[in-house]
């Protein structure tokens, strides 16, 4: 028998209707994951049970001087100096061991409190300030610092980004009879501030020469911007050219308008993590800031940076493992979730969350975008294939080393397999 018209389209629709459901089907996302592979099963054996009751800072030495080691190597063959960012790198045993693995002693610095630390605690330093500081923090400063005031004057490099701030300093210069030196902001495309034109430039310098007790130690041109722009032809080299050419220009303005020679006595920074590869020595820059890169957070995951790797890992103990449901009353939308995505069968909330991080190992393991986010009990979603128990830790990456490894207290220090070390930090501040 003939099926009627009407029955036609309806087994039609059947088959369509299977059809769809066979490819939705097909579309799943498959399962993933996988327990943690060596290199994170070896750093939570290094976690004694005390380390690992708690969100840690860890810190792989091996990886950290192995950075160490490149980023030295690769400035030394530019000619260059190379001056350690603080911010990015925020603890005093931190930054000692750096500064001793990498020969330099030249640190950039960002805010008030650590500034009068590393000058009083570390009277070796030759200290940049990366950012002007409202001249309040400079009086502040000099009231406050106990040391040799002398040499303080020789290695203390205030930052300054228009005439107005070189006005304001040379009124506190005069005020204490401080001679202070002072380094010039100088705008190489990356439109964050500091002189951008020569009009703007000379001013500033005609108040510099007309004081004695300001002194001229160089420039700062910060150029992060080479390595955001989008691969487009040509734009990244035009940019760069264009650095390079206003860096000159402006280095060239600076020593003619005070009558000086150039010499190895001025600072000529530049750069940052994803920027210093850029200078070989052939330019106006004479010292290349470093920060992040020696512990490579994942923001600095960038083709420049491959030979280094991450050595700053959150580590976590998991607190509870369940399959993964919402709260009671929406839960048949998880029991969806979860048939849908099997990525999404097990829930583990870990000590902690919230943090600039991403989960990093085991395998396979995301934040719940249904659940919602904590900063006291994160829960990430997983398909059980990392295997993970109560008490298990899990790793996580953080995006940005400024401000992110200070939430955990001492950062513990793994080397040769065991959490050798703990290294204090300086407080969190911008
Ligand atoms: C002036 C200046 N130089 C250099 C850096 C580079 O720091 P990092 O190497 O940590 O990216 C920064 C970062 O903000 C900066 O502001």
């Amino acid at each position: 028998m003939k099926p009627s018209p009407t029955r036609r389209r309806l087994l039609l629709a059947g088959s369509v209707a299977g059809s769809a459901a066979a490819a939705g089907w097909a579309l799943r996302p498959a399962p993933t994951g996988a327990p943690h592979g060596a290199y994170f099963q070896a750093l939570a054996q290094a976690l004694n049970s005390a380390d690992a009751s708690a969100p840690r800072m860890v810190i792989d030495l091996e990886r950290l001087l192995a950075n160490a080691a490149l980023v030295r190597q690769q400035v030394q063959a530019s000619g260059l100096h190379l001056r350690l960012v603080a911010k990015s790198l925020p603890s005093l045993p931190l930054l000692d061991r750096l500064m001793q693995a990498t020969g330099t002693q030249r640190l950039m610095v960002f805010n008030l409190p650590y500034l009068l630390t590393l000058a009083q605690e570390r009277p070796a330093t030759d200290l940049l300030l990366g950012k002007p500081l409202p001249v309040g923090a400079a009086r502040q400063f000099y009231a406050a610092f106990r040391g040799d005031a002398a040499a303080l004057a020789s290695r203390l490099q205030w930052l300054i980004d228009t005439p107005a701030r070189m006005a304001e300093y040379r009124a506190l210069a005069r005020t204490l009879g401080q001679r202070m030196r002072v380094n010039l902001e100088i705008d190489v495309g990356l439109r964050r501030g500091g002189f951008a034109d020569a009009q703007a430039l000379a001013t500033a310098l005609r108040l510099l020469k007309e004081e004695p007790l300001l002194e001229f130690a160089g420039l700062m041109g910060y150029d992060a911007h080479l390595a955001k722009l989008p691969g487009l032809p040509g734009v990244r080299a035009s940019a760069q050219a264009h650095a390079r050419e206003v860096y000159a220009a402006f280095k060239a303005q600076a020593l003619q308008a005070l009558g000086l020679q150039d010499g190895p006595q001025f600072t000529w920074n530049a750069a940052g993590s994803p920027t210093y590869h850029l200078h070989d020595g052939q330019g106006a820059a004479n010292e290349v800031a470093v920060g992040s890169a020696l512990v490579k957070p994942s923001d600095f995951d960038l083709p420049a940076l491959a030979p280094l790797r991450p050595a700053a890992f959150i580590a976590t103990p998991v607190l509870k493992a369940a399959a993964f449901s919402l709260p009671f009353g929406v839960q048949g939308i998880s029991q969806a979730a979860r048939w849908w995505d099997r990525n999404q069968a097990l829930g583990y909330f870990i000590y902690g969350g919230q943090w600039l991080a991403d989960p990093a190992s085991p395998e396979g393991l995301a934040p719940s975008s249904l659940y919602g986010t904590s900063s006291n009990q994160q829960v990430l979603v997983g398909s059980g294939a990392q295997a993970l128990q109560v008490n298990d830790t899990i790793f996580l990456r953080p995006r940005q080393s400024e401000a992110v490894l200070q939430q955990f207290g001492d950062l513990l220090v793994v080397a040769g397999g065991k959490a050798a070390e703990r290294w204090s930090v300086l407080p969190a501040q911008p």
